[in-house]
């Protein structure tokens, strides 16, 4: 159990330099392993999801050294990858499984991915769909990992998605890299492009239509390894972009965050709540758009969300939530059901873990019902985060807001996405004015 910072008499204040983006962190080591050359990258995320996709890859065959942010993946090229030893363990990690299962699809020999027990409980059928009709050989049990996956020469394929999921989106761009023709592939709705522009950079032959949901891939090129310096990550910045939006007399400055659309809902909520933010445009990095977010305390309005508003705020949800619980009004976010698979069930786990807190919170099928209005009050001071990084983050920050010492048991989960969170919030309460 760990005791969590209670609130903090001045707010929220200085200047924090957010660790690299998860999703880019895995990527660029996966397009750098199937590139010839060497690769650099600087502000990799060192963390436990990043490090299951580094491992795996060393299992498969390629040389990657690792100081802290710096890595160096010495690329085998697309058909370099060798048969791994023994069954690759994902652990947690949903992205490590997915992009690397397009991946293997079409690789020449057959692989076993295994996962901790979040993840083996996870729908593994939406990947395993695609890539079985582009002609992979992929045997789940009862839809979940343990996985094995047979690669074979695979065919082009046009597939309409099911689900908005850049996981699985992913997978299926890997694949058809592998594929014998140009692939097709419609969204159900616009989800993070990070595979995308980095294959584009890495020098792909990737098209997207003007209506951001329609992709399409030509096979068989020749990636070229390349330098990258990863953006902040806006996921990890959200935490605090939302401590300081709720928290009194916070004022903080993130610096070189990914400002990539697909993943500034936040931004677009907070906006709309009536947050005060300010964003100062950099440039782009790794062929993504970033920039300084500023963020003072404001008085928040209540919002309703729907499922196009989803896809660009899926991981921040459980801080929307947080949002909701200090508007001055009732909050209604729906066609979020994707919530209930991820690492744990986040709409029941978001909705019990506040209402500890006295938060007037309802679950719905897919999504929460939050009246702002009502006054927390502490009933519960033992938190838990479930073993989920997200939602063990969100009650440290939903801690800020409560006079009582609250506890939260199974806090290590952070290591997933952010290992030093905590060292990072403190950084922001030991300012004692407005900078
Ligand atoms: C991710 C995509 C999202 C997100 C996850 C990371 C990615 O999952 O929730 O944390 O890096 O592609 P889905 O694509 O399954 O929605």
């Amino acid at each position: 159990m760990m005791n969590l910072q209670s609130q903090p008499r001045y707010g929220l204040h200085g200047t924090l330099n957010i660790p690299g983006d998860k999703s880019i962190s895995h990527r660029a080591l996966i397009i750098g392993a199937l590139s010839h050359g060497t690769t650099h990258l600087e502000h990799f995320l060192q963390a436990e999801d990043c490090l299951s996709t580094l491992s795996a890859l060393q299992a498969l065959g390629v040389p990657i050294t690792h100081e802290k942010e710096t890595v160096t993946i010495h690329g085998q090229g697309l058909t370099g990858l060798t048969a791994p030893k023994h069954t690759l363990n994902m652990g947690n990690s949903g992205t490590t499984t997915r992009l690397l299962t397009g991946v293997l699809a079409g690789q020449t020999f057959t692989t076993t991915l295994i996962g901790d027990s979040s993840l083996s409980q996870r729908p593994m059928e939406r990947v395993r769909h695609p890539l079985n009709q582009m002609g992979a050989h992929i045997n789940l049990t009862a839809g979940h990992l343990p996985m094995t996956i047979s690669g074979q020469n695979l065919r082009a394929i046009t597939y309409q998605m099911p689900v908005a999921s850049a996981q699985v989106k992913s997978a299926i761009i890997l694949g058809a890299l592998q594929a014998q023709g140009p692939s097709t592939i419609v969204e159900l709705l616009p989800t993070r492009d990070h595979t995308e522009r980095l294959l584009q950079i890495f020098g792909a032959d990737i098209q997207i239509a003007q209506d951001k949901r329609t992709i399409t891939i030509q096979p068989q090129p020749q990636l070229a390894a390349q330098d990258l310096i990863i953006p902040g990550d806006m996921s990890s910045a959200a935490f605090f972009i939302t401590a300081a939006s709720i928290v009194p007399n916070s004022h903080i400055k993130l610096t070189k965050i990914n400002l990539n659309p697909t993943r500034t809902g936040l931004l677009s909520v907070l906006k709309r709540m009536g947050g005060n933010i300010h964003l100062t445009a950099l440039g782009q990095m790794a062929g993504e758009p970033v920039g300084d977010i500023d963020v003072k305390a404001a008085t928040l309005k209540p919002i309703q969300l729907t499922a196009t508003d989803i896809p660009a705020i899926i991981d921040e949800l459980p801080l929307v939530a947080l949002l909701a619980a200090s508007a001055n009004g009732i909050s209604k976010i729906s066609g979020a059901s994707e919530l209930r698979v991820k690492e744990t069930d986040r709409i029941a786990c978001i909705t019990s873990e506040l209402q500890k807190l006295g938060i007037n919170i309802k679950e719905l099928p897919d999504g929460f019902l939050i009246d702002g209005r009502t006054a927390w009050s502490v009933r519960n001071q033992q938190l838990d985060s479930h073993k989920d990084h997200r939602i063990g983050m969100m009650l440290a920050i939903a801690a800020l807001k409560i006079a009582a010492p609250l506890k939260l048991n199974h806090a290590s989960a952070i290591n997933i996405s952010y290992p030093t969170f905590f060292q990072d919030l403190q950084e922001l309460l030991t300012k004692e004015t407005s900078s």
